[in-house]
């Protein structure tokens, strides 16, 4: 029999057949067989929250029985939506966001991945005049769904990160401004609240490196889809606010709604027409059904009420728990472990300072018994020194519920102390 051949492809085509992270997270949840002993720590879900729930069940009724239903099913979005969605975003969020935005401010995605895919791919890469530009991830870990959306190869670059030990078991991680430099860079991206770590960059670093990014003219993107205005999980920190040089993107999947596929980016006129552009080629249209699930939000005024009364309570209670058990589990069983700083977000990032395996051998060693987690290794992209925590740190969402939490800490923390160094 002739030998297989490959398939031909292209250098994009083969990076992103390597495994990456995004594609192994998302897997693990497609993967789930509902089976009784499953924990489901790795992905991004975010919990069912049954309040947040009855509030989109009656969007979901109120455009089944309106007249707009057949457009809703039966027409096309302009590829980042129709005007009078986009003036009605405009609207809605420039109170939120402390700026007067006009549609031409605004543009929807089929999820904020979607415009990422875009956005990183407009600022970095071969430019006009010849030179390569990247993509600076200011604070690594970072988002696992960055990297690998560059078409080009080795479009990311990060540096060490601060690490401030901030108490008994927990630390920080810090803007390092030290080794802070733009000179091969096309744009700047950060997460806040951070996915993985649940840290929340205060405004007074993102104004410092605003300073920096201002003179050279180079956009600052912020990932608000944990963030200001909804789900709002930001602690006791300041909200980010638009201004020019900025661009925002918002998702609807934290608050509840991941299955809806819809993001909002916020950003100046040029931009958000470069963006049409993209996605006429690359998806026609934006989905219908966020869209107009969003105008009775926001005509409704329900998603800072859902914030405030329902999401943040429920959140900050979740990650408190979440903190409690694990760390009963881990000293019950003399685990060596650090927790970074849980300010905000979904997940708790935990450091095994004496781990005797890798965090993706510890993954596996989870799966094995069903626990399913995320390696840390995943998410330092562009990081080129040598950095402990790319090997022994982990990240586990807290959104599910107490009794699975539980089980998972207690199956961690024995496979933990059974690959613990003595001393490393
Ligand atoms: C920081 C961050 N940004 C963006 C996304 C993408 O969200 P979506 O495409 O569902 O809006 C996620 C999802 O997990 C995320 O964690």
């Amino acid at each position: 029999m002739a030998p297989m051949m490959d398939s031909p492809s292209s250098l994009w085509a083969n990076r992103l057949r390597q495994n990456q992270g995004i594609r192994s997270l998302m897997e693990d949840l497609g993967q789930v067989t509902g089976h009784p002993d499953e924990i489901l720590l790795g992905g991004g879900n975010p919990a069912h929250i049954p309040e947040a729930e009855a509030i989109f069940a009656d969007c979901f009724r109120e455009l089944a029985s309106d007249p707009c239903l057949s457009a809703l099913l039966g027409d096309y979005q302009a590829p980042i939506g129709n005007d009078r969605f986009r003036s009605l975003a405009a609207e809605s969020l420039s109170p939120h966001l402390g700026a007067r935005l006009t549609k031409d401010n605004i543009a929807f995605f089929n999820g904020s991945q979607n415009a990422y895919s875009y956005l990183l791919n407009i600022h970095s890469g071969k430019m006009k005049d010849g030179s390569f530009k990247k993509i600076l991830l200011p604070i690594v870990p970072e988002y696992i769904g960055y990297a690998d959306q560059s078409i080009e190869a080795d479009a990311f670059l990060a540096t060490k990160p601060e690490v401030i030990p901030t108490g008994n078991h927990r630390f920080r991680y810090g803007l390092n401004k030290t080794d802070f430099d733009l000179s091969e860079i096309g744009c700047v991206a950060l997460s806040r609240p951070t996915n993985p770590t649940g840290n929340i960059l205060s405004n007074a670093d993102i104004e410092w490196m605003e300073e920096k990014t201002k003179k050279q003219n180079l956009p600052l993107f912020i990932d608000l889809a944990y963030g200001n205005p909804f789900p709002n999980l930001i602690g006791s920190e300041e909200p980010i606010h638009y201004k020019e040089g900025r661009t925002l993107s918002l998702s609807f999947s934290k608050i509840g709604l991941p299955g809806v596929r819809l993001g909002i980016v916020v950003s100046n006129p040029d931009t958000i027409e470069t963006l049409s552009s993209y996605a006429a080629v690359g998806n026609l249209a934006v989905g219908n059904l966020g869209v107009y699930m969003m105008e009775i939000l926001f005509r409704k005024d329900i998603l800072t009420n859902l914030a405030k009364n329902v999401l943040r309570p429920f959140y900050d209670k979740k990650r408190e728990l979440a903190v409690s058990i694990f760390e009963s589990e881990f000293q019950k069983r003399g685990v060596e472990y650090e927790i970074h700083e849980p300010m905000g977000g979904f997940f708790l990032w935990i450091r095994f300072p004496k781990l005797s395996v890798t965090n993706h051998k510890l993954y596996h060693l989870c799966k094995d018994k069903r626990l399913f987690i995320v390696s840390g290794h995943y998410f330092f992209p562009g990081l080129n020194s040598d950095f402990s925590h790319t090997q022994d740190c982990i990240r586990l969402t807290y959104c599910r519920p107490e009794e699975e939490l539980a089980r998972g800490a207690h199956i961690l923390s024995e496979i933990v102390a059974s690959h613990q160094a003595k001393s490393k």
